[in-house]
């Protein structure tokens, strides 16, 4: 897109997660900011858009199981980013058309282009909110929320490659109690997020580098950091691993290199 076309409330000199990750993905909804933020991630990880890919078939195998083998009809996604294929509704209604799903995102774009978010199946439902992730309460209270889901039914939350954009000082972990607080037993919770734990110290220092000076705030975690986040709850098999090796469907010699993907996924149950 050009700066002339950016809807109104969207400032598109300044690169923003959902649009560079649109980039990578192949996607003609970003601006030259976005673009040049994109580039500037590639030239310190060059893979960036297998790893983009790649996080997007972990979140269909993470639906798909959540839906057919643990019996989900609800889902939260925080973080959706723009339509893209496999959307979480479509994933989930595939399998039960009754699913309902709230799309979250703080991007005003996303708002833009929600109607493709929001066909779903006519016995299911989907909403959209425009909020943000570091307001954990408001989205956690929001009425459009309580509308679509039963709070009082299990609901997946999916945090799905969005958690990397939380620095420390935003304090992640807190902001992932609130959001668990409310739900109910059963309910389960999805996280991928980016690391450098694959990476030699040369490729860690290059793509720390190349984040910090792309504009857009970035923390890759190692495994224990990951696994902080899913303290006391049931990870479920086959435990934190690398998004490629999360119940994979296809042979291990067609999968992508761990490292050029460099993320790590797990999926946990709620006592
Ligand atoms: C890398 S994309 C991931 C999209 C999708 N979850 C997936 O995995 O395919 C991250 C998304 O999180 C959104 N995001 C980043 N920070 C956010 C925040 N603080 N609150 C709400 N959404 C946020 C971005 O706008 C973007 O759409």
């Amino acid at each position: 897109m050009d700066n002339e076309q950016a809807p109104l409330g969207i400032d598109p000199t300044k690169a923003h997660p959902s649009r560079r990750y649109n980039y990578w993905l192949g996607g003609k909804d970003n601006f030259a900011a976005d673009r040049a933020s994109a580039e500037m991630v590639a030239s310190g990880f060059p893979t960036v858009r297998l790893a983009a890919l790649e996080n997007r078939r972990f979140l269909r195998r993470a639906v798909s199981y959540l839906a057919a083998e643990r019996g989900i009809r609800q889902f939260l996604d925080i973080g959706t980013g723009l339509p893209s294929a496999g959307n979480v509704h479509e994933v989930a209604q595939a399998i039960d058309p009754g699913a309902r799903i709230v799309y979250v995102d703080n991007d005003p774009i996303v708002l833009v282009h929600a109607r493709a978010l929001l066909t779903s199946a006519p016995e299911g439902a989907t909403a959209y909110l425009e909020a943000d992730l570091r307001d954990p309460d408001g989205i956690m209270t929001h009425p459009e929320l309580h509308a679509t889901l039963d709070m009082s039914r299990p609901v997946a939350l999916m945090l799905v490659a969005i958690m990397h954009f939380l620095p420390d000082d935003e304090d992640p972990y807190g902001i992932l109690a609130r959001l668990l607080e409310p739900l109910p037993p059963g309910s389960h919770v999805v996280i991928t997020h980016a690391t450098g734990d694959h990476l030699t110290p040369e490729q860690y220092a290059e793509a720390v580098a190349a984040n910090e000076r792309s504009g857009v705030p970035f923390r890759l975690r190692s495994r224990d950091e990951f696994a902080r986040f899913f303290t006391g709850l049931e990870l479920l098999p086959p435990g934190i691993t690398s998004i490629v090796e999360w119940r994979p469907d296809d042979a291990p010699d067609a999968r992508s290199p761990v490292d050029k993907v460099s993320m790590y996924g797990g999926v946990a149950h709620i006592p």
